[in-house]
């Protein structure tokens, strides 16, 4: 079963309450959100594999550590996804970024794939897919879906906000991968929006509403 990191860091809920609240405006509301993903990305990385170098400083040589493999595949689900990127790029510049897209069928209800371009080698990098809003957790479920259908299989899941049901569909339909998240909250409403959430993520981060 994938495990559930809720990241509870003193700076993450304060900034989280700012994110929350009706009164916190676009501009506002975009710069918290970014500074909350650094602040995760901090933590979603802490397991990553280092591997030994040396370099020489000025008064002689240093065994150090720097982190194996190929570099980090971002991969924001379209469009608050987005929200998040820049954030954690402060903290791992070198990351590549891909997209997701994904719509609602008005019939089925169900999220159909409409765009996704990953970095290449996607089998070889480490895959953190980003959705703040883990609601129902079906375009979380076919974000990485479509990831592991193109061949990643080192996937993390990194969201705002949580719901229970969200969190529960995504460790069902896919054990293998943990979940990061700032807060799970109680519940959905009638609309499938989280309660008491922080609302349409999207919408606040582009100013649509
Ligand atoms: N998407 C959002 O932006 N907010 C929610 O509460 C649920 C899904």
């Amino acid at each position: 079963m994938g495990r559930l990191h809720v990241l509870d860091h003193p700076l993450i809920q304060h900034k989280l309450t700012y994110i929350r609240s009706k009164e916190t405006g676009t501009k506002e509301f975009r710069q918290l959100v970014q500074e909350v993903a650094m602040l995760m990305a901090y933590e979603i990385t802490r397991d990553l594999p280092l591997t030994d170098t040396t370099v020489e400083t000025p008064v002689g040589l240093a065994h150090c550590k720097v982190i194996e493999g190929k570099t980090l595949a971002l991969v924001p689900v379209l469009r608050a996804g987005l929200g998040m990127v820049d954030g954690i790029l402060a903290m791992i510049p070198n990351a590549k970024v891909g997209h997701i897209g994904l719509y609602r069928d008005p019939e089925t209800l169900q999220p159909v794939e409409y765009y996704c371009k990953l970095p290449p080698n996607v089998e070889e990098r480490d895959v953190i897919v980003i959705d703040p809003m883990l609601a129902t957790g079906g375009s979380a479920v076919a974000a990485i879906d479509a990831v592991k259908e193109r061949g990643a299989t080192a996937v993390k899941l990194m969201c705002l906000v949580a719901a229970p049901a969200g969190v529960q569909r995504v460790q069902s339909a896919h054990p293998d991968v943990d979940i990061y998240v700032a807060a799970v909250d109680d519940g959905l409403n009638d609309h499938g929006y989280i309660v008491p959430g922080l609302g349409d993520a999207g919408d606040r981060l582009f100013g649509t509403r």
